[in-house]
């Protein structure tokens, strides 16, 4: 596996690749491999000729008073991971490349960026949406995989390459879980044993919810109860619990289709989120 630093290196290694007819798949990261990233890394492998994985901590990504400065790194065992999973190209730049002097340009998907963790990180997305265009645009990728964890991450990055013409297809890959069902995250580093007990509820409380919809309840307010009651137990208080469309996030008071239940609470001292798709059949 080889490590670039330099937006031009990534370019001209792509070039190479593409000369002799590889497809290109990309995985953004920010680092801290857990199950979750390595997952979309053996897609990608499956799936495209030439696997990139950038590793790039976005500054801009993070509000004033988030993690970025505690963010956990550790370059040297993310590229033993990488290289295990079948990964080509380590594309580790420093933040002056993604982001050299006069760097002016904001990328901002509107509408669905106003809700969940939209409403409660602002700026977030339109860092996301920046890195991720600036990737797209480094990279080149045919085909790029997300992580339906960050649900309203993958429709945020699939309405910018729509509305912007670029050239990508955006894979989702399913949420990889712990063996007692919490979601894999790079922030369950900061859950102490107390914490990492009680935060088990988040994915409790969705199936919670799940249940209560097999059971034949389909209203928003009767589904969001079943699972508000298993965080009350736990003693979390959530950030939000929605029920919106999995396509634009409108509000849902009735699943009749799909729904999108999604969640984010602070345990201890993690912000952690997680969702599920439910379904009428
Ligand atoms: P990061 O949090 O490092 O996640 C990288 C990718 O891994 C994302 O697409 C995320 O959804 C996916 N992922 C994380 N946990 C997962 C899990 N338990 N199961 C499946 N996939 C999981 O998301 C970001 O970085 C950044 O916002 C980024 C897109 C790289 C832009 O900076």
């Amino acid at each position: 596996m080889q490590i670039i630093r330099s937006t031009a290196q990534m370019r001209a290694a792509v070039r190479v690749a593409r000369d002799r007819g590889a497809s290109v798949g990309l995985v953004p990261t920010m680092g801290a491999f857990h199950a979750g990233h390595l997952s979309l890394m053996r897609q990608a492998r499956g799936e495209t000729n030439l696997v990139v994985v950038s590793l790039f901590v976005n500054p801009t990504q993070f509000g004033p008073n988030e993690d970025l400065a505690a963010y956990p790194r550790d370059e040297q065992r993310d590229a033993g991971l990488a290289a295990e999973a079948g990964v080509d190209i380590l594309f580790a730049p420093p933040v002056d490349q993604i982001y050299p002097d006069g760097f002016a340009t904001t990328v901002h998907v509107s509408g669905i960026t106003d809700v969940l963790c939209g409403a409660t990180r602002p700026g977030h997305f339109d860092g996301v949406a920046t890195v991720v265009a600036k990737l797209f645009g480094i990279v080149t990728p045919d085909v790029a995989y997300f992580g339906q964890k960050d649900a309203q991450q993958v429709l945020v990055v699939r309405r910018m390459a729509r509305d912007l013409d670029m050239p990508v297809r955006i894979q989702a890959c399913p949420i990889v879980r712990e063996d007692d069902g919490l979601a894999m995250s790079s922030r369950n580093a900061y859950l102490d044993a107390t914490a990492r007990t009680r935060a088990t509820a988040l994915r409790r409380a969705l199936v919670a919810a799940e249940t209560a919809l097999a059971a034949g309840h389909t209203r928003a307010t009767e589904v969001i109860a079943a699972a508000r009651a298993v965080l009350d137990d736990a003693g979390i208080e959530p950030e939000y619990l929605e029920l919106r469309s999995p396509d634009d996030l409108a509000p849902l008071d009735e699943i009749t289709g799909t729904a999108l239940l999604a969640v984010a609470a602070r345990v201890g001292a993690a912000r952690l989120i997680d969702n599920t798709i439910l379904e009428v059949r």
